[in-house]
């Protein structure tokens, strides 16, 4: 068996806190693995200088607002694809990257991708899902860590969720920040229990236990 630390390639889009969850994981210990690579599709995402002081290497891919099916799309997917199976990544972390890939991208790291998800899925899907929960009324909503599989990318299995009471003075960048104290526990702790071996789908179900 190797010896060598998993290692994880990062997807992001904006600020990167959930990135930061990660690189303090792994520092600490809390997360055994190395973060080979940050991918961002935009070149000023702030995450690019979290990921720049902590000395991982950096990939800006920009990408615009293509069909599905798009031929250029679909060629941006596998070249991006190719650089990051340079990396051979264990694990694949969709990081408040705000872009769904091709299903030829995602297959070909079918079983090692997580995305997190600022709501209780299947509620609020989408790109707005905080504005929407306190639209909607909800009186809870949450996060969720899930598999990404080919076909949708807010529908695969899910690792873990933790559900979060809306108050009634509640605005969105409250609502935000709540959100985030708990998606930087959640998201370390479903990719160390990835790399552990401990998650064992069942049908539909994340079942975590001792590997
Ligand atoms: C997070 O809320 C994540 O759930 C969503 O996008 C946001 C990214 O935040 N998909 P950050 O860039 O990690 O601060």
């Amino acid at each position: 068996m190797s010896t060598a630390s998993p290692s994880i390639v990062v997807f992001i889009s904006g600020s990167g806190t959930n990135l930061q969850a990660l690189i303090d994981a792994t520092t600490s210990g809390a997360l055994p693995a190395t973060i080979a690579l940050v991918v961002s599709n935009r070149r000023q995402a702030l995450g690019l200088e979290r990921a720049a002081r902590a000395g991982i290497p950096t990939l800006v891919a920009p990408r615009r607002a293509w069909q599905i099916g798009d031929s250029d799309r679909l060629a941006y997917d596998e070249s991006l694809a190719n650089e990051v199976a340079a990396y051979n990544p264990d694990l694949l972390v969709f990081a408040g990257w705000m872009h769904v890939m091709s299903d030829g991208f995602l297959a070909r790291f079918s079983g090692k991708m997580l995305n997190i998800h600022p709501s209780i899925l299947p509620a609020f899907p989408g790109k707005s899902p905080i504005a929407d929960a306190l639209a909607y009324g909800a009186k809870v909503t949450g996060v969720t860590v899930h598999f990404v599989e080919p076909g949708d990318f807010d529908t695969g299995p899910i690792v873990l969720q933790e559900p979060l009471a809306i108050l009634d003075d509640e605005s969105e960048a409250s609502l935000l920040e709540r959100i985030h104290e708990v998606e930087h526990r959640l998201l370390p702790r479903a990719a160390q229990l990835f790399l552990q071996g401990k998650l064992q789908l069942v049908g539909r179900q994340v079942r975590i236990g001792d590997a």
